[in-house]
């Protein structure tokens, strides 16, 4: 298989917009923080949750996206079985309101996804503008 690495995929990826989309203006106010790396098991899934749950217990209206396409495991670590998860939400089977869950901690939460090479292929970017813009 002739595998061709793109040297511009980083540019494209920060360039990434959704050029339809305008946010609404509560949506402006709200501070985004986005846990990522290329390397696997260095604590994204572990920081976030917890800073999340800092951030409920703190007062603040946090909502937690697992944006792992491939073996999300947030759901896990806050004792959750999801319903539905970011899946259902991309191939338009569920509105996002149903996909959002109202955990005991006082922290609103979407699941991440197992097994979705597909959409392992969005970047996240366009995963948290997709899910800002529906909002
Ligand atoms: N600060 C830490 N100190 C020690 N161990 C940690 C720390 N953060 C995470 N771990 C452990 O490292 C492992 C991987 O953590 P975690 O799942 O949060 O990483 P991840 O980056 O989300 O992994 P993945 O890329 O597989 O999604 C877990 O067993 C977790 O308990
Ligand atoms: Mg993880």
């Amino acid at each position: 298989m002739d595998t061709q690495i793109d040297q511009d995929l980083g540019s494209k990826i920060r360039n990434a917009r959704l050029p339809s989309m305008s946010r609404p203006k509560h949506v402006r106010k709200a501070k985004i923080l986005v846990f990522a790396s290329g390397k696997g098991g260095v604590g994204k899934t572990s920081l976030s949750v917890n800073l999340a749950l800092w951030g409920a217990h703190a007062g603040h209206n946090v909502l937690l996206i697992d944006g792992d396409l491939g073996m999300a495991d947030a759901h896990a670590l806050l004792g959750i079985t999801p319903h539905a998860n970011l899946s259902q939400l991309f191939s338009h089977e569920v509105p996002l309101k149903d996909i959002i869950i109202d955990t005991h901690y006082g922290l609103k939460f979407i699941s991440g996804g197992s097994g979705l090479a597909e959409m392992a292929s969005l970047c996240v970017h366009w995963i948290i503008s997709i899910v800002l813009w529906k909002i």
